[in-house]
Protein backbone atom coordinates (compact mmCIF):
# COMPACT_ATOMS: atom_id res chain seq x y z
CA UNK A 1 0.00 0.00 0.00
CA UNK A 2 2.66 2.50 1.18
CA UNK A 3 4.32 1.79 -2.35
CA UNK A 4 1.48 3.50 -4.41
CA UNK A 5 2.67 6.10 -2.51
CA UNK A 6 5.79 6.43 -3.49
CA UNK A 7 7.54 6.09 -6.86
CA UNK A 8 6.84 2.20 -7.56
CA UNK A 9 5.39 1.90 -10.78
CA UNK A 10 5.44 -0.24 -12.99
CA UNK A 11 6.42 0.14 -16.80
CA UNK A 12 4.34 1.91 -19.01
CA UNK A 13 1.83 3.92 -16.41
CA UNK A 14 1.73 7.27 -16.27
CA UNK A 15 -0.04 9.92 -13.79
CA UNK A 16 -3.07 11.92 -15.22
CA UNK A 17 -1.73 15.60 -15.95
CA UNK A 18 -5.06 16.87 -14.43
CA UNK A 19 -7.46 15.45 -12.04
CA UNK A 20 -9.27 16.36 -8.70
CA UNK A 21 -7.87 16.23 -5.98
CA UNK A 22 -9.56 13.18 -3.64
CA UNK A 23 -10.88 14.71 -0.61
CA UNK A 24 -12.88 12.56 1.71
CA UNK A 25 -15.06 15.11 3.28
CA UNK A 26 -16.33 16.49 0.34
CA UNK A 27 -16.41 13.40 -1.87
CA UNK A 28 -17.53 11.04 0.77
CA UNK A 29 -21.14 10.42 1.46
CA UNK A 30 -21.16 7.02 2.86
CA UNK A 31 -24.89 5.65 4.27
CA UNK A 32 -24.98 2.31 6.00
CA UNK A 33 -26.78 -0.09 4.13
CA UNK A 34 -30.14 -0.80 5.15
CA UNK A 35 -29.53 -4.91 5.51
CA UNK A 36 -26.97 -7.36 4.94
CA UNK A 37 -27.18 -11.23 3.80
CA UNK A 38 -25.41 -14.02 4.78
CA UNK A 39 -23.68 -16.74 3.09
CA UNK A 40 -26.12 -19.03 5.29
CA UNK A 41 -28.73 -17.00 3.14
CA UNK A 42 -27.26 -18.04 -0.22
CA UNK A 43 -27.81 -22.03 0.63
CA UNK A 44 -24.32 -22.24 1.87
CA UNK A 45 -23.39 -25.00 4.11
CA UNK A 46 -21.35 -24.57 7.65
CA UNK A 47 -18.24 -26.25 5.88
CA UNK A 48 -17.84 -23.58 3.09
CA UNK A 49 -18.63 -20.67 5.58
CA UNK A 50 -15.85 -22.21 8.08
CA UNK A 51 -13.58 -21.50 5.08
CA UNK A 52 -14.38 -17.73 5.04
CA UNK A 53 -13.04 -14.74 7.20
CA UNK A 54 -16.94 -13.98 8.06
CA UNK A 55 -20.22 -15.09 6.67
CA UNK A 56 -21.22 -12.04 5.09
CA UNK A 57 -22.50 -12.67 1.25
CA UNK A 58 -23.77 -8.75 0.12
CA UNK A 59 -25.28 -6.11 1.04
CA UNK A 60 -28.14 -3.87 0.11
CA UNK A 61 -27.33 -1.16 -2.16
CA UNK A 62 -26.01 1.69 0.09
CA UNK A 63 -24.34 5.89 -1.01
CA UNK A 64 -20.63 6.01 -1.14
CA UNK A 65 -19.75 9.15 -2.64
CA UNK A 66 -21.34 12.88 -2.42
CA UNK A 67 -22.45 14.14 -6.32
CA UNK A 68 -19.47 16.35 -6.02
CA UNK A 69 -17.01 13.15 -5.89
CA UNK A 70 -19.36 11.25 -8.17
CA UNK A 71 -18.54 13.95 -10.62
CA UNK A 72 -14.81 13.98 -9.96
CA UNK A 73 -14.96 9.95 -10.37
CA UNK A 74 -16.50 10.07 -13.71
CA UNK A 75 -13.98 12.67 -14.43
CA UNK A 76 -10.99 10.15 -13.91
CA UNK A 77 -12.37 7.11 -14.97
CA UNK A 78 -13.17 8.88 -18.69
CA UNK A 79 -9.91 9.92 -18.83
CA UNK A 80 -8.79 6.09 -17.73
CA UNK A 81 -11.01 4.93 -20.93
CA UNK A 82 -7.69 5.73 -22.71
CA UNK A 83 -5.97 2.46 -21.09
CA UNK A 84 -9.16 0.09 -21.75
CA UNK A 85 -7.79 -4.01 -22.36
CA UNK A 86 -10.00 -7.09 -23.11
CA UNK A 87 -9.83 -10.77 -21.49
CA UNK A 88 -12.12 -13.61 -22.19
CA UNK A 89 -14.26 -12.54 -19.78
CA UNK A 90 -14.34 -8.39 -20.18
CA UNK A 91 -14.44 -7.22 -23.65
CA UNK A 92 -13.31 -3.39 -21.46
CA UNK A 93 -11.75 -3.00 -18.67
CA UNK A 94 -9.12 -0.73 -17.05
CA UNK A 95 -6.83 -2.42 -14.47
CA UNK A 96 -3.78 -0.74 -12.55
CA UNK A 97 -5.81 2.62 -12.72
CA UNK A 98 -4.18 3.20 -9.41
CA UNK A 99 -0.92 4.10 -10.34
CA UNK A 100 -2.40 6.41 -13.00
CA UNK A 101 -4.75 8.54 -10.99
CA UNK A 102 -3.94 9.91 -7.20
CA UNK A 103 -8.00 10.39 -7.43
CA UNK A 104 -8.43 6.92 -7.61
CA UNK A 105 -5.71 5.90 -5.56
CA UNK A 106 -6.90 7.85 -2.81
CA UNK A 107 -10.01 6.78 -2.91
CA UNK A 108 -9.38 3.20 -2.87
CA UNK A 109 -6.72 3.17 -0.01
CA UNK A 110 -9.01 5.96 2.02
CA UNK A 111 -9.71 4.67 5.42
CA UNK A 112 -12.67 5.91 5.76
CA UNK A 113 -14.07 3.72 2.94
CA UNK A 114 -12.06 0.98 5.11
CA UNK A 115 -13.66 1.02 7.99
CA UNK A 116 -16.64 1.63 6.39
CA UNK A 117 -16.81 -1.65 4.44
CA UNK A 118 -15.50 -3.56 7.75
CA UNK A 119 -18.41 -2.87 8.88
CA UNK A 120 -20.65 -4.24 6.34
CA UNK A 121 -18.84 -7.25 5.96
CA UNK A 122 -18.13 -8.01 9.81
CA UNK A 123 -14.79 -8.29 9.90
CA UNK A 124 -12.02 -5.77 9.77
CA UNK A 125 -10.41 -4.88 6.33
CA UNK A 126 -7.40 -3.34 4.62
CA UNK A 127 -6.78 -2.24 0.60
CA UNK A 128 -6.06 -5.05 -1.33
CA UNK A 129 -2.18 -5.18 -1.18
CA UNK A 130 -1.88 -6.58 -4.93
CA UNK A 131 -2.42 -2.52 -6.64
CA UNK A 132 -4.79 -3.94 -9.72
CA UNK A 133 -6.78 -5.69 -7.19
CA UNK A 134 -7.55 -1.73 -6.01
CA UNK A 135 -10.13 0.10 -8.64
CA UNK A 136 -10.91 -2.21 -11.08
CA UNK A 137 -13.10 -0.67 -13.81
CA UNK A 138 -15.52 -1.63 -16.26
CA UNK A 139 -16.47 -0.37 -19.25
CA UNK A 140 -19.78 -1.36 -21.15
CA UNK A 141 -18.63 -2.81 -24.93
CA UNK A 142 -19.23 -0.79 -28.18
CA UNK A 143 -21.43 -4.05 -29.16
CA UNK A 144 -25.04 -3.13 -27.88
CA UNK A 145 -26.77 -6.05 -25.62
CA UNK A 146 -23.35 -7.57 -25.09
CA UNK A 147 -23.05 -8.44 -21.05
CA UNK A 148 -20.20 -6.24 -19.75
CA UNK A 149 -18.95 -9.36 -17.75
CA UNK A 150 -20.03 -12.99 -17.65
CA UNK A 151 -21.36 -14.78 -14.51
CA UNK A 152 -18.29 -15.33 -12.41
CA UNK A 153 -17.04 -15.01 -8.63
CA UNK A 154 -14.21 -13.11 -7.71
CA UNK A 155 -10.12 -13.96 -7.66
CA UNK A 156 -10.37 -11.80 -4.34
CA UNK A 157 -12.68 -12.21 -0.74
CA UNK A 158 -14.30 -8.71 -0.62
CA UNK A 159 -15.28 -6.08 -3.28
CA UNK A 160 -17.30 -3.62 -3.93
CA UNK A 161 -19.01 -2.71 -7.17
CA UNK A 162 -20.13 0.78 -7.41
CA UNK A 163 -21.72 2.84 -10.26
CA UNK A 164 -19.65 5.08 -11.85
CA UNK A 165 -21.99 6.40 -14.56
CA UNK A 166 -25.73 7.20 -14.03
CA UNK A 167 -27.33 3.70 -13.70
CA UNK A 168 -30.69 5.63 -14.66
CA UNK A 169 -29.51 7.22 -17.53
CA UNK A 170 -29.13 4.22 -19.63
CA UNK A 171 -31.28 1.28 -20.38
CA UNK A 172 -30.09 -2.08 -19.35
CA UNK A 173 -26.49 -2.69 -17.82
CA UNK A 174 -27.51 -4.21 -14.61
CA UNK A 175 -25.58 -5.45 -11.64
CA UNK A 176 -27.24 -8.36 -11.07
CA UNK A 177 -25.97 -11.92 -8.22
CA UNK A 178 -27.51 -15.30 -8.44
CA UNK A 179 -29.07 -15.60 -5.01
CA UNK A 180 -28.07 -19.24 -4.37
CA UNK A 181 -24.57 -21.32 -4.28
CA UNK A 182 -21.38 -21.21 -7.13
CA UNK A 183 -21.61 -25.02 -6.43
CA UNK A 184 -25.60 -25.12 -8.05
CA UNK A 185 -24.48 -22.34 -10.53
CA UNK A 186 -21.28 -24.85 -11.44
CA UNK A 187 -24.26 -27.40 -12.14
CA UNK A 188 -25.91 -25.26 -14.47
CA UNK A 189 -23.55 -24.66 -16.41
CA UNK A 190 -22.27 -28.76 -16.75
CA UNK A 191 -26.03 -29.86 -17.30
CA UNK A 192 -26.77 -26.53 -19.62
CA UNK A 193 -29.42 -25.37 -17.64
CA UNK A 194 -30.80 -22.09 -17.43
CA UNK A 195 -29.81 -20.08 -14.44
CA UNK A 196 -33.47 -19.79 -12.72
CA UNK A 197 -34.41 -15.95 -13.25
CA UNK A 198 -36.08 -15.97 -10.24
CA UNK A 199 -32.92 -16.34 -8.38
CA UNK A 200 -31.49 -13.57 -10.23
CA UNK A 201 -31.37 -10.45 -8.44
CA UNK A 202 -31.02 -6.64 -9.98
CA UNK A 203 -30.36 -4.52 -7.14
CA UNK A 204 -31.92 -1.01 -7.53
CA UNK A 205 -29.48 1.29 -8.34
CA UNK A 206 -30.41 5.06 -7.60
CA UNK A 207 -27.26 6.76 -9.01
CA UNK A 208 -23.76 7.22 -9.57
CA UNK A 209 -21.58 6.97 -6.20
CA UNK A 210 -23.89 3.73 -5.02
CA UNK A 211 -22.82 0.62 -4.76
CA UNK A 212 -23.22 -2.88 -3.49
CA UNK A 213 -20.42 -4.84 -1.17
CA UNK A 214 -20.09 -8.77 -1.40
CA UNK A 215 -17.77 -11.36 -0.78
CA UNK A 216 -16.77 -11.66 -4.18
CA UNK A 217 -15.45 -15.48 -3.90
CA UNK A 218 -18.46 -16.50 -3.19
CA UNK A 219 -21.69 -14.61 -4.89
CA UNK A 220 -21.72 -15.33 -8.37
CA UNK A 221 -22.42 -12.10 -9.78
CA UNK A 222 -22.13 -10.87 -13.74
CA UNK A 223 -22.89 -7.20 -15.51
CA UNK A 224 -25.42 -6.91 -17.81
CA UNK A 225 -24.70 -4.57 -21.38
CA UNK A 226 -26.90 -1.84 -22.23
CA UNK A 227 -29.77 -2.25 -24.45
CA UNK A 228 -29.68 0.88 -26.21
CA UNK A 229 -26.39 3.25 -26.84
CA UNK A 230 -25.27 4.62 -23.48
CA UNK A 231 -22.17 4.68 -21.27
CA UNK A 232 -21.99 2.65 -18.46
CA UNK A 233 -18.76 2.87 -16.20
CA UNK A 234 -18.83 0.66 -13.16
CA UNK A 235 -15.79 0.67 -10.32
CA UNK A 236 -14.85 -2.76 -8.37
CA UNK A 237 -12.49 -1.96 -5.52
CA UNK A 238 -10.68 -4.96 -3.44
CA UNK A 239 -10.20 -5.70 0.05
CA UNK A 240 -7.93 -8.14 2.28
CA UNK A 241 -8.89 -9.35 6.05
CA UNK A 242 -6.63 -7.02 8.29
CA UNK A 243 -5.78 -10.27 10.42
CA UNK A 244 -2.89 -12.00 9.07
CA UNK A 245 -3.26 -14.89 10.11
CA UNK A 246 -6.24 -15.71 8.02
CA UNK A 247 -4.83 -17.55 4.92
CA UNK A 248 -5.26 -15.36 1.58
CA UNK A 249 -6.92 -16.07 -1.11
CA UNK A 250 -5.93 -14.90 -4.52
CA UNK A 251 -6.35 -16.70 -7.71
CA UNK A 252 -2.79 -16.17 -8.82
CA UNK A 253 -3.44 -18.17 -12.02
CA UNK A 254 -6.27 -15.71 -13.02
CA UNK A 255 -4.52 -12.71 -12.34
CA UNK A 256 -1.85 -14.26 -14.77
CA UNK A 257 -3.73 -14.04 -17.51
CA UNK A 258 -5.48 -10.72 -17.09
CA UNK A 259 -2.60 -8.56 -15.76
CA UNK A 260 0.69 -7.60 -17.83
CA UNK A 261 3.39 -9.71 -16.82
CA UNK A 262 5.69 -7.89 -15.69
CA UNK A 263 2.96 -7.28 -13.26
CA UNK A 264 0.92 -9.66 -11.80
CA UNK A 265 3.89 -11.72 -10.70
CA UNK A 266 5.80 -8.77 -9.00
CA UNK A 267 2.17 -7.69 -7.30
CA UNK A 268 1.74 -11.16 -6.18
CA UNK A 269 4.72 -11.78 -4.55
CA UNK A 270 4.98 -8.14 -2.93
CA UNK A 271 1.60 -8.70 -1.26
CA UNK A 272 2.93 -12.23 0.36
CA UNK A 273 5.92 -10.50 1.18
CA UNK A 274 3.74 -7.62 3.12
CA UNK A 275 1.08 -10.23 4.53
CA UNK A 276 4.69 -12.47 5.95
CA UNK A 277 5.71 -8.86 7.80
CA UNK A 278 2.16 -8.36 9.27
CA UNK A 279 2.25 -11.45 10.44
CA UNK A 280 5.06 -10.53 12.77
CA UNK A 281 3.66 -7.12 13.42
CA UNK A 282 0.80 -7.73 14.97
CA UNK A 283 2.06 -9.89 17.07
CA UNK A 284 3.55 -6.70 18.62
CA UNK A 285 7.18 -6.84 21.20
CA UNK A 286 6.62 -10.17 22.72
CA UNK A 287 9.22 -11.28 25.23
CA UNK A 288 8.04 -14.97 24.30
CA UNK A 289 10.19 -16.36 21.52
CA UNK A 290 8.15 -18.86 21.20
CA UNK A 291 5.54 -16.21 19.54
CA UNK A 292 8.19 -15.30 16.74
CA UNK A 293 9.63 -18.42 16.08
CA UNK A 294 6.10 -19.52 15.06
CA UNK A 295 5.10 -17.20 12.89
CA UNK A 296 8.26 -16.54 11.26
CA UNK A 297 7.58 -20.45 10.56
CA UNK A 298 4.48 -19.53 9.46
CA UNK A 299 5.50 -16.97 6.95
CA UNK A 300 7.99 -18.86 5.58
CA UNK A 301 6.27 -21.94 4.87
CA UNK A 302 3.48 -19.73 3.34
CA UNK A 303 6.82 -17.98 0.92
CA UNK A 304 7.84 -21.36 0.51
CA UNK A 305 4.57 -22.27 -0.94
CA UNK A 306 3.99 -19.01 -2.91
CA UNK A 307 7.26 -19.66 -4.91
CA UNK A 308 6.42 -23.25 -5.57
CA UNK A 309 2.73 -21.77 -6.97
CA UNK A 310 4.60 -19.16 -8.94
CA UNK A 311 6.79 -21.97 -10.35
CA UNK A 312 4.07 -24.28 -11.39
CA UNK A 313 1.69 -22.29 -12.62
CA UNK A 314 0.58 -22.94 -16.32
CA UNK A 315 -1.63 -21.73 -18.94
CA UNK A 316 -5.15 -22.07 -17.61
CA UNK A 317 -7.96 -20.72 -18.87
CA UNK A 318 -10.13 -17.53 -17.14
CA UNK A 319 -13.04 -19.29 -14.85
CA UNK A 320 -16.42 -17.99 -15.59
CA UNK A 321 -20.09 -19.74 -15.85
FE1 LIG B 1 -16.70 -9.64 -10.17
Amino acid sequence: MDDLQSNYTPSGFEWLAREPEFNPSKHLALEAPALVETLYDFGYGQDDVAQCPSDFAVSAVFRVLSDEGAACLLDVCRQLSAHTSSNARIERNCRGGVYRSRFLRDMCLSPDIKDFMSQIAGVALMPHTISHQLGHLNYNPHQLGKNVDKWHVDTLRYDYVMFVTDPKAVVGGEFQYFKGTKHEMADFKRLGQEVPSDRIISPEMPGPGYAIMQQGNMVVHQAKGLRASGERITMVNGYVAADALIEDFTRYDQLKLVDPADVATTEYARHHAQLAMRLIDQAGFVADDKVHIANLREAARRLAAVADEIEQTGDVEIDHY
